[in-house]
């Protein structure tokens, strides 16, 4: 018998020596006279005849060496394929994660392009009109002095131009025209606010980490988001509460990060006015909140009062290309993305809690330095 199998035998053996069973039936390995493994089927039964006084053992053993090593190769042969299977598995998903990285290079690269290009476009043109506003103010007040200066002298003006004045109300006008002035002067001035936030985006070229302001980008993005939060026919504003804390300056790819923010937001703007279609008893409100964890970690909670979700939806958020929105609405992408900024990335984490019909929670907790040298993908 083979040294491994004879405690097992033995235990047996001792049952049926003491009458517990009359039989037994075990699969053991022989070691033959040329040294060889043979395994054998074996069957055990106890005889007592009655003439005989001792009861005594017939054993009778079944050569199955071929079944075993059969069966030992196939087992063999099943996890070589399900070893298989498992890395045929990970490469799918390697390719997956790839895909999704150059879909993600691709549309923030070209997104970039686009807004920088479009900053610059803008920019010139919205300086001549700020630059223009200040020397217009002023010779709109040289030209009231003047005007004063002739209702002084001529108190009495000759009917032609007592008629014009009346006509064109001109206490009115020149009070208005200051107005108009001021208006303009917000108005360029919010552009030029426009233009310096989409720059501030587009630095998704800047290779390597700085330190930023997480706030500001935070900020930025609202900015650009601006038009969708104000009212519009069907939708009521929504309003966004922001609780800063104090923040050491984070290093972090800037512009990747202002992406999360966007993303983030959007999605919480997508899901309010879903929400405020079906029930305007709602205030849609978003809360931005930010803390320092600890003096290694900051936390950034992007929260609202929409629609929520289902733990079956939650669960696939992040997945590339999962969406519940339209075609041509959703891609899927944004958060499979930001996913991968914070995560990969900065080494953060990312955290979704919802709950259907009361609103959403996204934290993203990242390291003020995330000492890590990953390659760019843009
Ligand atoms: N704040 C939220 N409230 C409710 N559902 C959300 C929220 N954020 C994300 N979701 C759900 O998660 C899905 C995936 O979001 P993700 O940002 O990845 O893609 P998308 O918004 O559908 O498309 P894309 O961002 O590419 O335009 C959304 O379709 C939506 O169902
Ligand atoms: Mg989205």
């Amino acid at each position: 018998t083979y040294p491994e199998d004879i405690d097992n035998e033995r235990l047996i053996l001792n049952q049926l020596i003491s009458g517990d069973i009359d039989k037994y039936h075990i699969e053991k390995r022989y070691i033959t006279r040329t040294q060889t493994i043979v395994w054998g089927n074996l069957t055990v039964s106890l005889i007592q005849e009655k003439e005989r006084g001792n009861p005594y053992c017939l054993a009778m053993i079944e050569n199955i060496t071929k079944r075993k090593q059969t069966e030992a190769a196939l087992q063999q042969s099943e996890t070589q394929y399900r070893e298989k299977a498992q890395e045929l598995e990970a490469t799918l998903n390697e390719l997956q994660k790839t895909q999704t990285q150059l879909i993600q290079t691709e549309k923030m690269s070209s997104l970039g392009q686009l807004v920088a290009g479009v900053a610059h476009e803008i920019n010139n043109p919205v300086n001549f009109i700020y630059g223009n506003i200040t020397p217009a103010s002023e010779y709109l007040q040289e030209i009231i002095e003047l005007l004063q200066l002739y209702e002084q002298h001529y108190p009495q003006p000759i009917p032609e131009i007592a008629e014009h004045i009346d006509k064109i109300d001109l206490s009115f006008l020149i009070e208005d025209f200051q107005k108009v002035l001021t208006s303009m002067k917000v108005g360029a001035e919010r552009i030029q606010k426009i233009v310096l936030s989409l720059r501030n985006f587009s630095r998704l070229d800047e290779a390597a980490m700085k330190p930023v302001d997480i706030h500001e980008g935070i900020d930025n993005s609202l900015v650009i988001l601006q038009n969708k939060l104000k009212d519009k026919p069907g939708h009521p504003e929504i309003k966004v509460i922001k609780e800063y804390e104090k923040l050491p300056l984070v290093e972090c790819y800037a512009g990747q990060l202002n992406q999360v923010f966007m993303n983030l937001l959007t999605n919480s703007i997508d899901a309010l006015e879903e929400t405020f279609q079906i029930n305007s008893e709602q205030k849609p409100t978003i809360w931005i909140k930010t803390r320092s964890i600890n003096s290694t970690e900051i936390q950034i909670k992007i929260r609202d009062n929409g629609k929520g979700m289902s733990e079956a939806i939650r669960n696939k958020i992040f997945d590339p290309f999962f969406t519940t929105k339209s075609v041509g609405k959703g891609t899927g992408l944004g958060l499979a993305i930001s996913y991968q900024i914070v995560v990969e990335k900065h080494r953060g984490q990312l955290n979704c809690h919802s709950t259907p019909g009361k609103g959403s929670t996204f934290t993203i907790q990242i390291p003020i330095k995330s000492a890590i040298t990953l390659p760019s993908l843009a």
